[in-house]
């Protein structure tokens, strides 16, 4: 109860102090009062011409002058608005699913969608609730998760609230996106059942809440059809689960515009990528009843979003109030998952001496890069963070020991001795007759090296590298397109990056590696790319190096400490799939000598997803970040000092090794390079882990708080009129402190529902005393029990089995029912 009170509290706030509450102009007001949005847009749909709704669904706004018809404003608002100073820096989407909370993801929509108004826009661009189908994902911190029911009931409250502050909300992307890899070509094999009951339910959730709303189409194709064109997904988004709003397609996606507006594409024109077919084309191409249904369902969804009856206010320079950030620093502490406490290491007793290793400063990653990623402003950095929190009687020691995920300084022609031998090749592999050969002093270009290369090219580097330090070395290679380095015979990188940087966001994305070398003995190097795999049209490469490890200098500072906090890190976002599953560069090797040096060291991941953990039982403690935006520094102080309990829950499974979970196998991940099978079906994310008995590193659900919850005496009543099951469980803190606990209902259907061994469908938070106890209640509804079975939700009749519990994996108590 005070935990509501809390946040109706911090919604209002945050709204009261930057927009205005939303009233009707008296004119619009006295002409539209009681009609539908629907109403309204078909009374306006009567007064305009076909190539008035064409230039509507263009977005070509400036022809429909006299019409009073806003003009759509879009950013990108997943985790705030993206390209705009002046603004919240929140938690990303993964970290926001970690707080297993939907009374705050409606504040944050609420929150996000008033900066967006009070800046100028009225349709953002958020939620994301693509699954985390696989921890290659590079995208997989800009969704909610790996669990349908987790992100959709969510998200369902984010866009519901976000669309109350007067803006549209555009939810995407449907469907099944799950990697960067060829994503705008790659056609996705998968079953009607996975696409319903996996992909689709997210936006079957908030489509139920909010049906006037915008969905974006996805990149790639599904089962042979480009998703901005598929019939069948857009019967299946405006039919099946009922859309009444309007869809958009991602940026430059498919490749016939009027093939997409003819499916089922309504606002084709949105963005960047625009309108290419032909003026006119669209209205003879689709006729004039689909024409009609577009536009009406494009002003349909202005119209309830309160677009026509709330113009916006002049942009202001600065729309980030306290109160959101409040918000960011609350939300940041609810996401953050402390994943192992061996020995109580924490909560920080606020030792004499703290040793704070690894990007902590302002090289912290406090977002995803790409269209979701957001100026965190004025922020507090993790190492700031932990000195302003420690006090006076402790002291804050910092080592670098890794700069992290970031492209090394270019390899100097000094330690490249005469140079490198070049040849370059026409065509993707460097063999065969080279078309010129010349010699280099060091490798580091963003544009074609040689002029007179084919348009796709590739080169061999040749030499030797004589280090000048002896020991372990990182080296980089930052592409566009392919490249390896070997090192005496040894590939010590190697790999495909479309792009070095993404044309948003603001980092790079090297491939990394390591070798130790001594200091005065040349190795051989050899260095291999092509510009085949880059995005059309451009080139780069460079090779670069850290001769001199910092890890020595950090091992020393935790030896001289009670406890080191060593923070690792991981780039991720748009284009940016992971190969491997291992921390980046010299993370591991850092992580490994703290922890010989000290066995109270304490890691923090930030980063966008799992990664593996070969150092996990020689470390005190593990605390998962992500990325937390402007609160990335201050909630992790919150959490390392026992301000406040870590509240979060692991959204996605923590796989042991690279071959658990789903698209372990090429074929399922990334494809053969036209289509990529989801074979696992809808045994996605711990459905996959259950249904193939592997352990993982973590269970989905899985965190730990400073104290201990017990959760027992289950109670189910399935209440046949209205086709809800009530279930209750009794949550009882038997620790010493005050924390939060997440209880978690998981439900195992009738072997005859052939469904995966379990589902998540219910969850709640509570705060609870050192002692407290409380019976929390889930409302189950037949549709969550049910499965897509020949194009129709059913509900098998049999035995039903409910367990309660704090992860996926520690569940001890179960009840069953047997229903229908
Ligand atoms: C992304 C979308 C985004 C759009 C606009 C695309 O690359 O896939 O999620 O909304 O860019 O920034």
């Amino acid at each position: 109860m005070r935990r509501r009170a809390f946040l109706t509290t911090a919604v209002l706030s945050a709204l009261a102090t930057t927009v205005p509450p939303l009233a009707a102009a008296p004119a619009a007001r006295a002409a539209t009062a009681g009609a539908t949005p629907q109403t309204r847009a078909d009374q306006l749909l009567a007064t305009m011409t076909p190539a008035q709704k064409e230039a509507l669904i263009r977005c070509d706004f400036g022809a429909l002058a006299g019409l009073g018809i806003p003009a759509l404003s879009i950013a990108d608002a997943s985790a705030g608005l993206r390209g705009e100073s002046g603004v919240t820096a929140f938690p990303v989407p993964i970290a926001q699913a970690a707080t297993f909370d939907a009374d705050r993801t409606a504040a944050l929509g609420a929150a996000i969608g008033a900066e967006g108004r009070a800046k100028g826009y009225n349709n953002l661009l958020a939620p994301t609730v693509d699954l985390a189908r696989h921890w290659h994902s590079g995208r997989q911190a800009e969704g909610m998760g790996e669990d349908p029911y987790l992100t959709g009931t969510l998200a369902a409250t984010f866009t519901a609230s976000m669309q109350q502050q007067g803006v549209v909300a555009t939810v995407k992307h449907f469907a099944a996106y799950t990697q960067e890899d060829n994503r705008s070509a790659v056609d996705v094999t998968v079953s009607d059942r996975a696409l319903h009951e996996v992909y689709q339910a997210p936006f079957r959730r908030i489509i139920a809440t909010t049906p006037l709303t915008s969905v974006m189409m996805a990149y790639p194709k599904v089962n042979g059809t480009f998703a901005v064109q598929s019939r069948a997904l857009f019967d299946d988004l405006k039919n099946t689960i009922g859309l009444q709003g309007h869809t958009v397609p991602d940026f430059w996606a498919g490749d016939d515009q009027v093939a997409a507006v003819r499916a089922g594409m309504d606002l084709v024109g949105l963005g960047p990528g625009g309108v290419q077919a032909p003026a006119g084309s669209i209205t003879s191409g689709v006729g004039s009843a689909r024409l009609d249904d577009a536009a009406r369902r494009v002003l349909a969804t202005m119209i309830g979003a309160g677009l026509f009856d709330n113009p916006l206010p002049a942009p202001a320079a600065n729309v980030s109030t306290r109160a959101h950030q409040d918000l960011a620093h609350d939300l940041a502490v609810h996401g953050t998952v402390l994943l192992r406490n061996e020995n109580a290491v924490l909560p920080l007793a606020r030792p004499a001496r703290i040793a704070v290793i690894g990007p902590a400063g302002t090289d912290a990653i406090t977002g995803v890069s790409g269209s979701s990623y957001v100026d965190p402003g004025n922020w507090t950095t993790p190492l700031q963070a932990i000195r302003d929190r420690a006090g006076s009687a402790t002291t804050v020691t910092f080592a670098q020991g890794s700069t992290g995920d970031v492209p090394l300084p270019a390899v100097p022609a000094t330690a490249l001795g005469p140079g490198l031998t070049v040849s370059y090749y026409a065509g993707p592999q460097p063999t065969g007759t080279p078309v010129a050969t010349r010699t280099v002093s060091t490798i580091d270009f963003a544009q074609a090296p040689l002029s007179g290369l084919p348009p796709i090219w590739s080169a061999r580097w040749t030499g030797t590298l004589t280090p000048t330090s002896t020991g372990l070395h990182r080296f980089s290679l930052l592409p566009s397109g392919t490249a390896s380095l070997t090192l005496g015979g040894t590939t010590v990188v190697s790999g495909t990056r479309h792009m070095a940087r993404f044309f948003l966001g603001p980092f790079d994305y090297p491939l990394q590696g390591t070798a130790t070398l001594t200091a005065g003995t040349p190795v051989a190097v050899e260095v291999t790319y092509t510009n085949a795999t880059a995005q059309y049209g451009t080139c780069g490469l460079t090779l670069g190096w850290q001769p001199d490890s910092l890890i020595p200098a950090a091992v020393a500072a935790a030896r001289t400490a009670d406890t080191a906090v060593v923070l690792a890190n991981r780039t991720a976002g748009e284009d940016m799939d992971h190969t491997s599953l291992d921390l980046p560069g010299d993370q591991n090797q850092l992580i490994a000598a703290v922890a010989a040096a000290n066995p109270r060291t304490v890691v923090v991941l930030n980063t966008d997803g799992p990664v593996a953990m070969p150092w996990l039982n020689s470390v005190a403690g593990v605390v998962q970040t992500w990325y937390g935006g402007r609160a990335t520094g201050t909630a992790l102080a919150a959490v390392l000092f026992g301000d406040s309990d870590p509240a979060g829950r692991l959204p996605v499974t923590f796989p042991a090794n690279e071959a658990q979970g789903a698209g372990a196998t090429p074929a399922t991940y990334p494809g053969d390079g036209t289509t990529v099978a989801y074979g696992e079906d809808v045994a996605v994310g711990y459905r996959s882990y259950d249904r193939h008995g592997q352990n993982p590193l973590f269970p989905f659900g899985h965190g730990l708080s400073y104290t201990t919850f017990a959760i027992g005496d289950l109670t189910l009543a399935w209440d046949a009129a209205a086709s809800t099951l009530t279930a209750t469980a009794k949550v009882t803190n038997s620790g010493t402190r005050t924390g939060w606990s997440v209880v978690q209902l998981y439900a195992a259907l009738p072997a005859a529902a052939d469904a995966e061994p379990r589902r998540l469908v219910g969850f709640r938070k509570v705060q609870l005393a050192k002692g407290a106890g409380t019976r929390v209640t889930f409302t189950v509804t037949a549709q969550d029990l049910s499965t897509w079975q020949s194009g129709a939700w059913r509900l098998t009749p049999g035995l039903y089995t409910l367990s309660a519990g704090q992860s996926s994996r520690d569940l001890p108590v179960q009840r069953t029912v047997t229903l229908g």
